[in-house]
Protein backbone atom coordinates (compact mmCIF):
# COMPACT_ATOMS: atom_id res chain seq x y z
CA UNK A 1 0.00 0.00 0.00
CA UNK A 2 1.53 3.37 -0.77
CA UNK A 3 0.96 5.83 1.53
CA UNK A 4 -1.67 8.64 1.39
CA UNK A 5 -0.11 11.89 0.22
CA UNK A 6 -0.56 15.18 3.14
CA UNK A 7 -1.96 16.62 0.13
CA UNK A 8 -5.08 14.24 -1.14
CA UNK A 9 -5.12 13.31 2.60
CA UNK A 10 -8.45 15.53 3.03
CA UNK A 11 -10.69 13.37 0.52
CA UNK A 12 -9.91 10.14 2.43
CA UNK A 13 -11.76 12.02 5.27
CA UNK A 14 -14.71 12.59 3.45
CA UNK A 15 -17.78 10.20 3.88
CA UNK A 16 -19.73 11.02 0.78
CA UNK A 17 -20.77 14.19 -1.48
CA UNK A 18 -23.22 15.43 -3.41
CA UNK A 19 -23.23 15.35 -7.08
CA UNK A 20 -24.78 18.58 -9.39
CA UNK A 21 -25.18 17.51 -12.81
CA UNK A 22 -28.86 17.88 -12.32
CA UNK A 23 -28.16 21.41 -11.63
CA UNK A 24 -29.19 22.73 -15.34
CA UNK A 25 -28.66 19.54 -17.01
CA UNK A 26 -31.67 19.33 -19.73
CA UNK A 27 -30.55 16.86 -21.49
CA UNK A 28 -30.49 13.57 -18.98
CA UNK A 29 -32.44 15.35 -16.15
CA UNK A 30 -35.45 17.14 -17.22
CA UNK A 31 -34.08 20.76 -15.53
CA UNK A 32 -36.92 23.17 -15.55
CA UNK A 33 -39.36 20.46 -15.48
CA UNK A 34 -40.65 20.09 -12.72
CA UNK A 35 -37.59 21.12 -10.33
CA UNK A 36 -35.09 24.30 -11.34
CA UNK A 37 -33.05 26.93 -9.14
CA UNK A 38 -35.60 26.99 -6.53
CA UNK A 39 -35.41 23.47 -5.58
CA UNK A 40 -31.64 23.00 -6.57
CA UNK A 41 -30.92 25.77 -4.08
CA UNK A 42 -32.88 23.82 -1.13
CA UNK A 43 -31.20 20.67 -1.49
CA UNK A 44 -27.74 22.59 -1.44
CA UNK A 45 -29.21 24.42 1.64
CA UNK A 46 -30.26 21.01 3.46
CA UNK A 47 -27.41 19.40 2.49
CA UNK A 48 -25.00 21.84 4.03
CA UNK A 49 -27.13 21.50 6.88
CA UNK A 50 -27.19 17.91 7.32
CA UNK A 51 -23.17 18.22 7.20
CA UNK A 52 -22.50 17.46 3.57
CA UNK A 53 -18.96 19.52 2.21
CA UNK A 54 -18.10 18.05 -0.71
CA UNK A 55 -19.90 18.82 -4.18
CA UNK A 56 -18.54 17.60 -7.37
CA UNK A 57 -19.95 19.87 -10.37
CA UNK A 58 -18.09 19.83 -14.36
CA UNK A 59 -18.20 22.70 -16.55
CA UNK A 60 -19.91 20.62 -19.23
CA UNK A 61 -22.88 20.13 -16.57
CA UNK A 62 -25.78 22.23 -17.74
CA UNK A 63 -23.06 23.86 -20.22
CA UNK A 64 -21.74 25.90 -17.10
CA UNK A 65 -25.34 26.30 -15.07
CA UNK A 66 -24.07 23.81 -12.62
CA UNK A 67 -20.86 25.58 -11.82
CA UNK A 68 -22.70 29.04 -11.75
CA UNK A 69 -25.77 27.91 -9.24
CA UNK A 70 -23.52 25.80 -7.00
CA UNK A 71 -20.94 29.52 -7.46
CA UNK A 72 -24.37 31.80 -6.37
CA UNK A 73 -25.43 29.17 -3.25
CA UNK A 74 -21.64 29.35 -1.77
CA UNK A 75 -21.99 32.73 -1.80
CA UNK A 76 -25.18 32.40 0.47
CA UNK A 77 -23.71 30.43 2.67
CA UNK A 78 -20.92 31.14 5.54
CA UNK A 79 -19.89 27.26 5.44
CA UNK A 80 -16.50 26.24 4.29
CA UNK A 81 -17.73 24.20 1.19
CA UNK A 82 -14.99 21.72 -0.72
CA UNK A 83 -15.22 21.59 -4.92
CA UNK A 84 -14.68 19.34 -7.36
CA UNK A 85 -14.95 20.15 -10.84
CA UNK A 86 -14.05 18.67 -14.03
CA UNK A 87 -11.88 19.81 -17.78
CA UNK A 88 -14.14 18.63 -20.46
CA UNK A 89 -11.64 17.10 -23.20
CA UNK A 90 -13.37 18.38 -26.26
CA UNK A 91 -11.39 17.68 -29.25
CA UNK A 92 -9.93 20.96 -29.97
CA UNK A 93 -8.68 21.15 -27.16
CA UNK A 94 -5.76 19.98 -27.34
CA UNK A 95 -2.28 21.99 -25.93
CA UNK A 96 -1.84 21.20 -22.05
CA UNK A 97 -2.51 25.39 -21.95
CA UNK A 98 -6.38 24.58 -21.95
CA UNK A 99 -6.35 22.85 -19.11
CA UNK A 100 -5.58 25.90 -16.72
CA UNK A 101 -7.78 28.06 -19.02
CA UNK A 102 -10.39 25.97 -19.20
CA UNK A 103 -10.01 25.98 -14.93
CA UNK A 104 -10.13 29.80 -15.01
CA UNK A 105 -13.73 29.59 -16.61
CA UNK A 106 -14.75 27.48 -14.01
CA UNK A 107 -13.59 29.76 -11.34
CA UNK A 108 -15.25 32.60 -12.81
CA UNK A 109 -18.38 31.19 -13.07
CA UNK A 110 -18.20 29.30 -9.13
CA UNK A 111 -16.69 32.59 -8.11
CA UNK A 112 -14.10 31.02 -6.08
CA UNK A 113 -10.06 31.91 -6.86
CA UNK A 114 -9.53 28.15 -6.13
CA UNK A 115 -11.29 25.04 -5.34
CA UNK A 116 -9.92 21.43 -4.20
CA UNK A 117 -10.08 18.88 -6.83
CA UNK A 118 -9.62 19.01 -10.44
CA UNK A 119 -10.66 15.81 -12.57
CA UNK A 120 -10.33 15.26 -16.48
CA UNK A 121 -13.80 13.99 -17.52
CA UNK A 122 -12.92 11.52 -19.69
CA UNK A 123 -9.66 10.14 -21.25
CA UNK A 124 -8.82 11.78 -24.41
CA UNK A 125 -6.88 9.99 -26.95
CA UNK A 126 -6.15 13.79 -28.60
CA UNK A 127 -3.96 14.53 -25.90
CA UNK A 128 -1.47 11.69 -24.61
CA UNK A 129 -1.82 11.09 -21.14
CA UNK A 130 1.83 12.98 -20.40
CA UNK A 131 0.17 16.16 -21.89
CA UNK A 132 -3.22 16.35 -19.69
CA UNK A 133 -1.31 15.14 -16.69
CA UNK A 134 1.22 18.42 -17.59
CA UNK A 135 -1.96 20.49 -17.96
CA UNK A 136 -3.17 19.10 -14.50
CA UNK A 137 0.16 20.21 -12.90
CA UNK A 138 0.15 23.50 -13.69
CA UNK A 139 -3.27 23.88 -12.53
CA UNK A 140 -1.67 22.49 -9.05
CA UNK A 141 1.64 24.59 -8.91
CA UNK A 142 -0.53 27.79 -10.27
CA UNK A 143 -2.49 27.53 -7.14
CA UNK A 144 -5.55 27.13 -9.18
CA UNK A 145 -6.75 23.55 -7.62
CA UNK A 146 -5.11 21.98 -4.57
CA UNK A 147 -5.38 18.64 -6.23
CA UNK A 148 -5.71 16.81 -9.35
CA UNK A 149 -8.05 13.75 -10.41
CA UNK A 150 -9.00 11.59 -13.18
CA UNK A 151 -12.73 10.85 -14.22
CA UNK A 152 -13.37 7.24 -16.32
CA UNK A 153 -10.12 6.02 -16.38
CA UNK A 154 -9.37 2.24 -16.47
CA UNK A 155 -5.92 0.41 -15.03
CA UNK A 156 -3.60 1.20 -17.52
CA UNK A 157 -4.46 4.89 -17.90
CA UNK A 158 -4.89 4.89 -14.49
CA UNK A 159 -1.30 3.93 -13.70
CA UNK A 160 -0.07 5.94 -16.60
CA UNK A 161 -1.87 8.86 -15.15
CA UNK A 162 -0.10 8.40 -11.87
CA UNK A 163 3.39 7.84 -12.97
CA UNK A 164 3.37 11.20 -15.36
CA UNK A 165 1.96 13.08 -12.18
CA UNK A 166 4.32 11.62 -9.70
CA UNK A 167 7.24 13.38 -12.19
CA UNK A 168 5.61 16.59 -11.55
CA UNK A 169 6.03 15.83 -8.07
CA UNK A 170 1.93 16.10 -7.68
CA UNK A 171 0.17 13.11 -6.71
CA UNK A 172 -2.97 11.40 -8.48
CA UNK A 173 -6.17 11.95 -5.91
CA UNK A 174 -8.87 10.46 -7.12
CA UNK A 175 -10.24 8.43 -10.15
CA UNK A 176 -14.15 9.26 -10.53
CA UNK A 177 -16.03 5.92 -11.83
CA UNK A 178 -19.45 4.74 -12.06
CA UNK A 179 -19.85 2.22 -9.02
CA UNK A 180 -23.01 0.76 -7.51
CA UNK A 181 -24.85 -2.22 -6.75
CA UNK A 182 -25.78 -2.48 -10.57
CA UNK A 183 -22.66 -1.58 -11.88
CA UNK A 184 -19.62 -3.16 -9.60
CA UNK A 185 -17.36 -2.71 -13.13
CA UNK A 186 -14.49 -0.75 -11.18
CA UNK A 187 -14.75 -3.98 -8.46
CA UNK A 188 -14.12 -6.93 -10.68
CA UNK A 189 -11.36 -5.65 -12.98
CA UNK A 190 -9.45 -4.68 -10.76
CA UNK A 191 -9.30 -0.98 -10.96
CA UNK A 192 -11.04 -0.66 -7.66
CA UNK A 193 -8.14 -2.16 -5.66
CA UNK A 194 -5.38 -0.62 -7.76
CA UNK A 195 -6.80 2.73 -6.71
CA UNK A 196 -6.47 1.41 -2.97
CA UNK A 197 -3.23 -0.02 -3.28
CA UNK A 198 -1.84 3.79 -5.01
CA UNK A 199 -3.98 5.79 -1.95
CA UNK A 200 -6.59 7.41 -5.27
CA UNK A 201 -9.89 7.75 -3.83
CA UNK A 202 -12.32 6.01 -6.34
CA UNK A 203 -15.07 8.59 -6.19
CA UNK A 204 -18.26 6.53 -7.02
CA UNK A 205 -20.80 8.15 -9.59
CA UNK A 206 -24.29 7.35 -10.07
CA UNK A 207 -24.35 5.59 -6.95
CA UNK A 208 -28.08 5.44 -6.58
CA UNK A 209 -27.69 3.96 -10.33
CA UNK A 210 -29.45 7.36 -11.71
CA UNK A 211 -32.45 6.59 -9.01
CA UNK A 212 -33.06 3.01 -9.77
CA UNK A 213 -31.96 2.00 -5.98
CA UNK A 214 -34.20 3.78 -4.92
CA UNK A 215 -36.82 1.37 -5.68
CA UNK A 216 -39.32 3.78 -7.43
CA UNK A 217 -39.19 2.44 -10.78
CA UNK A 218 -40.59 -0.52 -12.78
CA UNK A 219 -41.09 -2.04 -15.88
CA UNK A 220 -44.87 -0.41 -15.59
CA UNK A 221 -43.49 3.16 -13.78
CA UNK A 222 -39.91 3.64 -16.02
CA UNK A 223 -37.99 6.47 -15.62
CA UNK A 224 -38.49 9.52 -17.41
CA UNK A 225 -35.89 10.60 -20.35
CA UNK A 226 -33.27 8.62 -21.66
CA UNK A 227 -33.14 6.34 -18.46
CA UNK A 228 -36.02 4.57 -19.83
CA UNK A 229 -33.87 2.52 -22.74
CA UNK A 230 -30.89 2.59 -21.00
CA UNK A 231 -32.47 0.79 -18.28
CA UNK A 232 -35.29 -1.27 -20.09
CA UNK A 233 -33.28 -4.34 -19.43
CA UNK A 234 -32.21 -4.07 -15.76
CA UNK A 235 -35.55 -3.01 -14.54
CA UNK A 236 -37.63 -6.65 -15.11
CA UNK A 237 -34.46 -7.65 -12.66
CA UNK A 238 -34.03 -5.54 -9.68
CA UNK A 239 -37.12 -6.80 -7.19
CA UNK A 240 -35.16 -9.79 -5.16
CA UNK A 241 -32.61 -6.85 -4.72
CA UNK A 242 -34.81 -4.27 -3.60
CA UNK A 243 -36.60 -6.53 -1.41
CA UNK A 244 -33.59 -7.44 0.15
CA UNK A 245 -32.41 -3.71 0.64
CA UNK A 246 -35.81 -2.57 2.09
CA UNK A 247 -35.28 -5.25 4.63
CA UNK A 248 -32.23 -4.93 5.83
CA UNK A 249 -32.77 -0.81 5.72
CA UNK A 250 -35.99 -1.69 8.32
CA UNK A 251 -32.78 -3.86 10.36
CA UNK A 252 -31.59 -0.77 10.66
CA UNK A 253 -34.70 1.11 12.38
CA UNK A 254 -36.01 2.14 8.62
CA UNK A 255 -33.87 3.04 6.64
CA UNK A 256 -34.60 4.14 2.96
CA UNK A 257 -33.54 1.73 -0.06
CA UNK A 258 -31.17 4.96 -1.33
CA UNK A 259 -29.63 5.08 1.81
CA UNK A 260 -28.63 1.48 1.83
CA UNK A 261 -27.70 1.88 -1.77
CA UNK A 262 -24.96 4.71 -0.64
CA UNK A 263 -24.22 2.97 2.77
CA UNK A 264 -22.70 0.07 0.55
CA UNK A 265 -20.68 2.18 -1.46
CA UNK A 266 -19.36 3.50 2.16
CA UNK A 267 -18.66 0.07 2.99
CA UNK A 268 -16.91 -0.47 0.41
CA UNK A 269 -14.33 1.88 0.58
CA UNK A 270 -15.53 4.46 -2.09
CA UNK A 271 -16.67 7.84 -1.64
CA UNK A 272 -20.58 8.30 -3.14
CA UNK A 273 -21.54 11.73 -4.67
CA UNK A 274 -24.93 11.18 -4.91
CA UNK A 275 -27.56 13.55 -7.40
CA UNK A 276 -29.96 15.75 -5.84
CA UNK A 277 -32.49 17.48 -7.32
CA UNK A 278 -34.41 19.05 -4.37
CA UNK A 279 -34.38 19.07 -0.64
CA UNK A 280 -36.32 15.53 0.17
CA UNK A 281 -33.88 13.25 -1.90
CA UNK A 282 -30.21 15.45 -0.26
CA UNK A 283 -31.82 14.87 3.07
CA UNK A 284 -32.60 11.63 2.62
CA UNK A 285 -29.31 10.95 0.57
CA UNK A 286 -27.37 12.50 3.97
CA UNK A 287 -29.19 9.85 6.05
CA UNK A 288 -26.59 7.35 4.79
CA UNK A 289 -24.45 8.75 7.48
CA UNK A 290 -23.88 7.73 11.05
CA UNK A 291 -24.90 3.74 10.63
CA UNK A 292 -22.74 0.63 8.73
CA UNK A 293 -24.27 -2.03 7.03
CA UNK A 294 -22.79 -5.16 8.53
CA UNK A 295 -20.34 -7.99 7.19
CA UNK A 296 -23.26 -9.99 6.33
CA UNK A 297 -25.74 -7.69 4.77
CA UNK A 298 -23.05 -6.51 2.58
CA UNK A 299 -22.02 -9.86 1.40
CA UNK A 300 -25.81 -10.70 0.89
CA UNK A 301 -26.35 -7.44 -1.00
CA UNK A 302 -23.15 -8.54 -3.37
CA UNK A 303 -24.80 -12.14 -4.25
CA UNK A 304 -27.83 -10.52 -4.63
CA UNK A 305 -26.12 -7.64 -7.06
CA UNK A 306 -23.98 -10.52 -8.90
CA UNK A 307 -26.45 -12.64 -9.92
CA UNK A 308 -28.12 -9.42 -11.79
CA UNK A 309 -25.22 -8.26 -12.98
CA UNK A 310 -24.40 -12.13 -14.35
CA UNK A 311 -27.67 -12.48 -15.81
CA UNK A 312 -27.10 -8.93 -17.46
CA UNK A 313 -23.41 -10.55 -19.40
N1 LIG B 1 -17.56 11.61 -14.04
C1 LIG B 1 -18.59 11.24 -14.75
O1 LIG B 1 -18.46 10.84 -15.93
C2 LIG B 1 -19.95 11.28 -14.12
C3 LIG B 1 -21.04 10.62 -14.73
C4 LIG B 1 -22.28 10.66 -14.07
C5 LIG B 1 -22.41 11.34 -12.86
N2 LIG B 1 -21.35 12.01 -12.31
C6 LIG B 1 -21.45 12.73 -11.02
O2 LIG B 1 -22.04 11.86 -10.05
C7 LIG B 1 -23.21 12.45 -9.50
C8 LIG B 1 -24.21 11.37 -9.15
O3 LIG B 1 -24.49 10.51 -10.24
P1 LIG B 1 -25.88 10.53 -11.02
O4 LIG B 1 -26.49 11.83 -10.85
O5 LIG B 1 -25.61 9.99 -12.39
O6 LIG B 1 -26.74 9.37 -10.34
P2 LIG B 1 -27.32 9.05 -8.88
O7 LIG B 1 -26.70 9.90 -7.87
O8 LIG B 1 -27.20 7.58 -8.76
O9 LIG B 1 -28.87 9.39 -9.07
C9 LIG B 1 -29.37 10.67 -8.93
C10 LIG B 1 -30.83 10.67 -9.30
O10 LIG B 1 -31.54 9.71 -8.54
C11 LIG B 1 -32.76 10.23 -8.08
N3 LIG B 1 -32.64 10.33 -6.62
C12 LIG B 1 -31.64 10.91 -5.89
N4 LIG B 1 -31.84 10.76 -4.59
C13 LIG B 1 -32.99 10.08 -4.46
C14 LIG B 1 -33.72 9.64 -3.34
N5 LIG B 1 -33.28 9.84 -2.10
N6 LIG B 1 -34.88 8.98 -3.55
C15 LIG B 1 -35.32 8.75 -4.80
N7 LIG B 1 -34.68 9.15 -5.90
C16 LIG B 1 -33.51 9.81 -5.74
C17 LIG B 1 -32.96 11.57 -8.75
O11 LIG B 1 -33.55 11.41 -10.04
P3 LIG B 1 -35.12 11.25 -10.29
O12 LIG B 1 -35.82 11.92 -9.15
O13 LIG B 1 -35.35 11.88 -11.61
O14 LIG B 1 -35.34 9.76 -10.33
C18 LIG B 1 -31.53 12.00 -8.97
O15 LIG B 1 -31.42 12.91 -10.02
C19 LIG B 1 -23.66 13.45 -10.57
O16 LIG B 1 -24.50 14.46 -10.04
C20 LIG B 1 -22.32 13.96 -11.05
O17 LIG B 1 -21.83 14.95 -10.15
C21 LIG B 1 -20.13 11.96 -12.92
Amino acid sequence: MTEISSETRFLHAIEMGLGAWQWGDRVVWQYGHGYSEIQVREAFQVAIAEGIRFIDTAEIYGNGLSERLLGGFLQETDQPVLIATKFFPWPWRFTKGAIPKALKGSLSRLKVESIDLYQIHWPTPVMGTDRVMQGLAECVKSGLTRTVGVSNYGQSRLLAAYSSLSRHNVPLASNQVHYSLLNRAVEKDGTFARCKELGIRLIAYSPIEKGLLAGKYSPENPPPGSRARQYAGLLPKLPPLIKEMTLIGQDHGGKSNSQVALNWVICKGALPIPGAKNADQALENAGALGWRLTEDEVTKLDELSDSILEEKS
